[in-house]
């Protein structure tokens, strides 16, 4: 866990084997299907540009084929260098360092983003979301999953009494150390108080139940999660929730140059080398490690 004055506790990934640890090999082929169906029902199909808040190792990534660019941004460089050993360098991919609640782009710089398995790491999230609306552009389109607390295995739990925190209670619920499970009300006000317009909710991952993942295949229960994923207009009762919302506030459009915001003064005036970036205005210089542009700390 790394702490700073400014910024809110983050859950470091540096240097953690998420992809072998949780996915290659791990039983989810289940939860990486059915997170695909709901991300292309929810999906603009094409674009300019789209923020990967939390992108890991790139494992979505390329769900966003029908945008012209790709932007990565993840606290850890260890999961940008295996997303960037996955899709490779050149335009159409940029990989970013930086916490998510100081994205260090320019504001309307998007026209939709994505966070999906990220949120459940935030502890502030009305910061987090003011940062999402601000670098989208106006009517830009946010897609975000979050962990449900209210889903029938914890009601049940709760019932039986095997389990103490009341998934009703609308606050959310840290169950380990930076990892918060959400109500769907409580998200929901959230994204309302931020200007965002909640279009489509799915609910998604009914099935992942350890009995029914041993004895049907995963295409099998994906295609039945997939039926029923629709369902989370009217009720949410699975342990993972898909929105998308739209971005309400009417603002300027994006200027035609800016893109990075430097973190320390918000100046979007660059002199850039392939190793620096330097800032006109504060005269910060942050790192461009081998493709990655590095905004975790200034190099003075
Ligand atoms: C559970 S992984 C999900 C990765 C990817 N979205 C996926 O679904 O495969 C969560 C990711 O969020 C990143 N993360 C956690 N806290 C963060 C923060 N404060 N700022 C930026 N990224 C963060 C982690 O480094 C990690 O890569």
């Amino acid at each position: 866990m790394t702490l700073s004055r400014e910024t809110p506790p983050i859950c470091d990934y540096e240097g953690s084997n998420y992809c072998t640890d949780f996915w290659e090999g791990r039983g989810r082929e289940y939860e990486d299907l059915v997170e695909r169906i709901a991300l292309r029902r929810l999906l603009p199909p094409t674009g300019q540009r789209l923020l990967e808040i939390g992108a890991g190792f790139g494992r979505l990534t390329p769900m966003y084929n029908g945008f012209e660019q790709v932007v990565l941004l993840d606290y850890s460089k260890s999961q940008l260098r295996q997303a960037q050993a996955r899709l490779g360098r050149g335009d159409r991919y940029t990989y970013v360092a930086a916490d998510f609640y100081h994205p260090p782009l320019a504001d309307s710089l998007f026209d939709a983003a994505t966070m999906i398995r990220t949120i459940h790491h935030a502890q502030d999230v009305p910061l987090v979301l003011r940062q999402v609306r601000r670098v989208l552009a106006p009517a830009g389109t946010f897609i975000l999953e979050f962990a449900n607390k209210r889903h029938l295995k914890a009601i049940l739990r709760y019932w039986l009494r095997r389990q103490t925190w009341n998934p009703f209670d609308p606050e959310p619920v840290e169950f380990v150390e930076l990892n918060f499970d959400f109500h769907p009300r409580w998200m929901a006000e959230r994204l309302r108080e931020a200007d965002f317009t909640i279009e489509r909710r799915l609910t998604v991952s009914h099935f992942r139940v350890p009995l029914l993942k041993r004895c049907l295949p995963a295409r099998l229960l994906a295609a039945a999660d997939g039926l029923v994923q629709w369902t989370g207009r009217w009720w949410q009762l699975s342990p993972s929730v898909f929105i998308r919302a739209r971005q309400d506030k009417l603002g300027p459009p994006p200027s035609p140059t800016a893109f990075f915001r430097c973190p320390r003064c918000t100046g979007t005036d660059w002199h850039s080398t392939e190793s620096l970036l330097t800032c006109r205005t504060c005269g910060a210089r942050w790192a461009v490690d081998d493709g990655i542009y590095d905004f975790k700390a200034p190099l003075d």
